[in-house]
C-alpha cells in the first residue's frame, strides 16, 4: 500500500478509456480498473466502484465520452449520433440521483454535443478534452477549498468528519479532507476524528486509510460516539462534504451527517460544509427538493458478506440526509467561505463566475 498517497488520481482519462481506483475493495486491496464502455461506467457509478460527488461527476463526463466513442464506430448520421448520445448521457446521469455533480458534469458534456459545429470525430475529441479539463480543474478547486478552509481551523484542532470527502471522493486532494490537508501543512498538531459511517463504512475504510497514509493523526469512532466526544470537549470543529446544496444552503450529505450537525449545534461547535460550487443546485430552493437515494437492504443487513441481523427484519436504507442551513456555520467553496444568509452568499458566489 506504500503507493497510496493523496497525490494519486482517483479517476483519470487514459488514451481511450477511464482508469479509476476500485473503492469497493478498500482497504484490503488498492487496485485500478479500466472502464472501457459507457455501460461499464454506468455500473461503476451505481455499484460505487467510483463514489463521492466530485469523482462521480468526472466519471459521468468520462461515461459520455465512452458512449461517444462507441457510437462513432457505428455507421450513424451526425443527427442520429447526437440523438443517441443525448439519450445515453441522460442514462449515465441517472446512475445515482443525489449528487448533483453528476448531472452538472453530464450537462456540460451535453452542451458540447448539442452546440458543436464539428463532425462526429470532432465531437468525440471535444468531449474527451472537456472530460480531461474537468479532471484537472477538480484538483485545483479542491486546493482552493482547502486553503480557504484552513483559515478557520484553530491551532491544534481536533476535526471531526463523516463519510469520505477526501482524495478518493474527488479526483484528488479532497474537499473536507482538502481542508484537513491544507490545515495540517501549516500546523502538524491538528488531528482528525473519523466517523465509521454505516452502512458502507466510507469513514473507516477510506478516510482512515487516506489520512494515515499521509501521516495525519486519525482516530476512528463509530457513528453514535460523536456527541460523547463533543461533550468531553474533544472536538473543536466539524468539516464534511456535500452531495447537493440547495439555494438556501440546506446541504445533503451521507446519512448521519444531520445527526452530527445537531450534536455540534448543541455543543456550540462550528459545523462546516466543504464543497465546490458544482455541488450547489441553484435550481432548487430548499433541501426538501433533494432526491434521496434509497439503497439495497443488504448494505444494512450484511457486513463483509455476513448477515448481522434477523434475516426477515424490515430495513430502510436512505443513502443521504439533509442538514438544514441553520446548523451550518459556513460553506467552504473555491470562491471563499459562504456565510448566512446563504441565498445572497450563494447568488454572489455564482455572480463572481459569470
Ligand atoms: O455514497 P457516497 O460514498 O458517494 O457518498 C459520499 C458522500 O456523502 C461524501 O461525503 C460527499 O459525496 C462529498 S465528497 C467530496
Amino acid at each position: 500500500m506504500s503507493e497510496f498517497k493523496s497525490k494519486i488520481k482517483t479517476i483519470e482519462w487514459v488514451d481511450n478509456y477511464s482508469k479509476m481506483v476500485d473503492q469497493t475493495i478498500l482497504p484490503y486491496e488498492f487496485k485500478y480498473v479500466n472502464i472501457t464502455t459507457g455501460q461499464q461506467m454506468y455500473d461503476a457509478i451505481k455499484t460505487m466502484i467510483v463514489r463521492g460527488a466530485p469523482a462521480i461527476g468526472v466519471a459521468g463526463a468520462h461515461g459520455v465520452v465512452l458512449y461517444a466513442q462507441e457510437f462513432a464506430e457505428k455507421d450513424l448520421s451526425r443527427e442520429e449520433f447526437i440523438k443517441q448520445l443525448n439519450e445515453k448521457a441522460d442514462y449515465i446521469a441517472s446512475s445515482r440521483p443525489t449528487a448533483v455533480n453528476l448531472m452538472w458534469a453530464v450537462k456540460k458534456q451535453k452542451e458540447i454535443i448539442n452546440n458543436s459545429n464539428s463532425d462526429i470525430a470532432g465531437i468525440v475529441e471535444e468531449l474527451k478534452q472537456n472530460g480531461i479539463k474537468l479532471e484537472n480543474e477538480d484538483i485545483e478547486i479542491n486546493k482552493r477549498i482547502g486553503d480557504y478552509g484552513a483559515e478557520v481551523v484553530p491551532k491544534g484542532a481536533t476535526i471531526l468528519t463523516h463519510c469520505n470527502a477526501g482524495a478518493l471522493a474527488t479526483v484528488g486532494y479532497g474537499t473536507a479532507l482538502g481542508v484537513v490537508r491544507s490545515a495540517f501543512a501549516n500546523d502538524p498538531t491538528i488531528q482528525v476524528f473519523a466517523d465509521e459511517t454505516r452502512p458502507r463504512q466510507q469513514g473507516a475504510r477510506i478516510t482512515t486509510l487516506e489520512l494515515t497514509m499521509d501521516g495525519i493523526p486519525t482516530t476512528l469512532i463509530t457513528d453514535g460516539m460523536c456527541s460523547y466526544f463533543m461533550k468531553k470537549g474533544m472536538i473543536d470543529m466539524v468539516v464534511v462534504g456535500a452531495d447537493r446544496i440547495a439555494a438556501n444552503g440546506d446541504a445533503a450529505n451521507k446519512i448521519g451527517t444531520y445527526t452530527v450537525a445537531i450534536a455540534a449545534k448543541y455543543h456550540n461547535i462550528p459545523f462546516y460544509i466543504a464543497a465546490p460550487l458544482s455541488t450547489i443546485d441553484t435550481g432548487i430552493k430548499t433541501g426538501d427538493e433533494i432526491v434521496i437515494e434509497e439503497r439495497s437492504r443488504e448494505e444494512v443487513t450484511h457486513i463483509n458478506g455476513k448477515i448481522i441481523c434477523a434475516p426477515e427484519v424490515n430495513v430502510i436504507n436512505p443513502g443521504f440526509d439533509v442538514t438544514p442551513h441553520e446548523l451550518i456555520t459556513g460553506i467552504i467553496t473555491e470562491k471563499g467561505i459562504l456565510r448566512a444568509p446563504y441565498e445572497t452568499a450563494i447568488a454572489d458566489a455564482f455572480k463572481q463566475c459569470e
